[in-house]
Formats: structure tokens, C-alpha cells, sequence
């Protein structure tokens, strides 16, 4: 018996969980296990009725789980980065989800714009920093003739951080990065398991060239630790020349590690040549605490209550959520019946069907309780 808890959130997210718990049950009633859900009622409505994103009362309630399934946030009656910051990036923080896991594989029966590309080549998985970098938040704007000596004095790590300013220029504003060692070390060590797991490469991605202090310590802390995998071939790309050849050459490609916000970026071009972000599932990981699944797209609120929104990006979280649980079987038997569907064009509009929301949940358990 495992308990999860379940965050349905905004927009579309509360109807494509309901197809993936219903996915997950059918797993569990397949290959004899059960899951106990919790749903915890957060996201837009609760803010705007009573101002509260996240309480003290919710995270220590969902510290007691080993993981969340999370549907999507955001709303456009609340301002962008509210929700975005104080829900999501709140929750990836306070459980230190660290590992971003975010596979690319493109499924039998999926169309890529990737003209003659296959399933065989396009197969990787990009694992992203996911509390570090320029997600920190420290950052500042403002205008001319405003004074301001001390800028930033925020704890971070224990270490505090200091900088003067003094500018005429009209309107100024900054935002900075940073990267500790053990927070490089702790994402670059998983990558490399998982690396000696896989095909045995690993592409770091970073921006050295530019960013020679943050990224400089990225890299350092990668070829050191290349040292103990001897066995993993290790290789170093620019930022923006992974976007060439994610496009040119995806079959290259086994482990991607990368901080933060270059994660963000070539996940959205990762999630496109796998057949768009219908298809994309990400992992929020802490090997140690809770850990949180969902998939990478948005709450796409003009769909919200239509029944219309493709599940499958969802569904395929549940799998990971399940292989991180240990259900391995099940979380192959999961991807493998999504796959299925696909190929008997069991399918949203979105990927050329006539299926709604819970007609794909419906046959995808199907084929799972059926197997
Ligand atoms: C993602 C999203 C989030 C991010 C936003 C919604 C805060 O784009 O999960 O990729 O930037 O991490
Ligand atoms: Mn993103």
C-alpha cells in the first residue's frame, strides 16, 4: 500500500489527474498493490478566496508522503509568477527536489518534426538542476535616483550576499545565479548513476564561455567527479549548440545534465521532438524526502472543464512516479499501454483522435487491466 498525495491544481490540471490516478489504480489492481490518494486543494481558487498559496499546515501534511502528483498551475485572474513561484517553485524548494528527470523519447506511432527520426533516435533523458541557478530569486529592480546601498543581504546556504549599486541609468534591474558545489556535486553524482545505468554517456550542458564564474564551477565540479566513472564517457556542450544538435542529432544523446534555467529551455525543445509537450513528463526528485511528479506542460486554462486536454503527459508521470516508488513493472506496463493506445489512434484531438480526456485514461487502464 502506497499513500500518495495529489495536487490537481489549476486549468486542466485537476481532469488529467483524475485520468492518472485512474491509470495508477488500474496498475495496482494489475500487479497487486494499492494506492491510498490525498488530494490537497491548492492552487488559484483557494488563493484568490482566502490569499494563501501554500501553508505551513500543507507542506508539513505533504512531507508525511513519498510523493505528489501534481496536475499544473496557473490562472489568468492572478498575475504571472505568482502562482508559478509561490506553488510550484515553493514546493520544488521547500522538499529539495533537486533532480529535475525529464525524459525524451519519442513513443512508436508519435510524429516528430524531426524528418526521418525514429523511436531508436530519439531516446535521452535531461536532468536538471532544479534548486539552484537562476532560480534563486535574488534579484531587484528599480528606478533612477533610488538610493540603495545594500542590496541583497539574504541567506542562502549560511553564506551572505552583498552588493552596492550606484546608477543613473533610467530604470535598472538584475537578477543573479548561483551554484554551489555540493548543490553541482549532489545532481552531477545521480547523473552519472544513472549514466552507468544507460548507454554510458553524459552530456553536461552549461555556458563556460560566457558565464565563466557560475558555469566555471559547474564544469570543475563534472571533471571531477568524471574520475570516478571511468566507464561513462563524458562530454561538454554550449548551451546554445545542444539546441543544434538535439535537432540534428538527438541519437547522440544518453544522460544530459544541465543547471537550472538552461533545463527549463531545452526541455520545452526536448518535449517538442518527442511530439510536443502532450507527451512530455517530468520528475521533481529527492532521493531522501518527497518527491513530486506531473507533467511539464501548463494548466492551458482555455481547456479547463472541456474534457478535450491529452492526459498522456500526465499518465506517463504516474509511470515515473512509480518507478521512483519501486513499481517498476507496473511503471513499464504504463508507458508500454500509452504506446498501445497511441498506436491504435486512441488518441486526444491534439494527437489527430476523436478520444476526450477520460475516453484516453479509460483505455489505457483498459489495456493495463487486460495485459
Ligand atoms: C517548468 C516550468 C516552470 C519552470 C515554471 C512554470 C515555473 O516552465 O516546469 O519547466 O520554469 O521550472
Ligand atoms: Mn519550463
Amino acid at each position: 500500500m502506497y499513500r500518495i498525495a495529489s495536487i490537481g491544481g489549476d486549468g486542466i490540471g485537476p481532469e488529467i489527474i483524475l485520468e492518472g490516478k485512474k491509470v495508477l489504480d488500474a496498475a495496482g489492481e494489475r500487479f497487486n498493490f494499492d494506492v491510498q490518494w490525498t488530494d490537497f486543494d491548492i492552487g488559484a481558487d483557494r488563493y484568490l478566496k482566502t490569499g494563501t498559496l501554500l501553508t505551513e499546515t500543507d507542506l508539513k501534511e505533504l512531507s508525511a508522503f513519498p510523493a505528489i502528483y501534481f496536475g499544473a498551475i496557473g490562472d489568468e485572474r492572478v498575475k504571472p509568477g505568482i502562482l508559478e513561484k509561490g506553488i510550484l517553485l515553493s514546493l520544488r524548494f521547500y522538499f529539495d527536489q533537486y533532480i529535475n528527470l525529464r525524459p525524451i523519447r519519442l513513443l512508436e506511432g508519435v510524429t516528430t518534426p524531426l524528418a526521418g527520426k525514429r523511436p531508436e533516435d530519439i531516446d535521452f533523458i535531461v536532468v536538471r538542476e532544479n534548486t539552484e541557478d537562476f532560480y534563486v530569486g535574488i534579484g531587484s529592480r528599480f528606478k533612477k535616483q533610488q538610493k540603495i546601498e545594500l542590496l541583497i543581504n539574504r541567506e542562502l546556504y549560511n553564506v551572505k550576499f552583498g552588493l552596492d549599486v550606484e546608477s543613473d541609468a533610467e530604470e535598472i534591474a538584475y537578477q543573479i545565479g548561483v551554484i554551489t558545489r555540493e548543490g553541482a556535486r549532489r545532481v552531477i553524482d545521480y547523473s552519472f548513476d544513472l549514466a552507468e545505468r544507460r548507454k554510458k554517456k553524459l552530456t553536461s550542458v552549461d555556458k563556460a564561455n560566457v558565464l565563466s564564474d557560475i558555469y566555471g564551477l559547474w564544469r570543475d565540479v563534472l571533471i571531477e567527479r568524471a574520475s570516478g566513472h571511468p566507464g561513462v564517457t563524458t562530454e561538454f556542450n554550449f548551451v546554445d549548440a545542444i539546441t543544434m544538435w538535439f535537432v540534428k542529432n538527438p541519437e547522440w544523446f544518453d544522460v544530459v545534465v544541465t543547471p537550472n534555467m538552461f533545463g527549463d529551455i531545452i526541455t520545452d525543445l526536448g518535449a517538442m521532438i518527442q511530439g510536443g509537450l502532450g507527451l512530455a513528463p517530468g520528475g521533481n526528485i529527492n532521493p531522501e524526502g518527497t518527491s513530486m511528479f506531473e507533467p511539464i506542460h501548463g494548466s492551458a486554462p482555455k481547456y479547463k472543464g472541456l474534457g478535450v486536454a491529452n492526459p498522456m503527459a500526465t499518465i506517463w508521470a504516474g509511470s515515473m512516479l512509480l518507478d521512483h516508488i519501486g513499481e517498476h513493472e507496473a511503471a513499464a506496463a504504463i508507458v508500454s499501454a500509452i504506446e498501445k493506445c497511441i498506436l491504435s489512434g486512441d488518441v486526444t484531438k491534439d494527437m489527430g483522435g476523436i478520444l476526450g480526456t477520460s475516453g484516453v485514461g479509460d483505455a489505457i487502464a483498459e489495456i493495463i487491466i487486460k495485459a
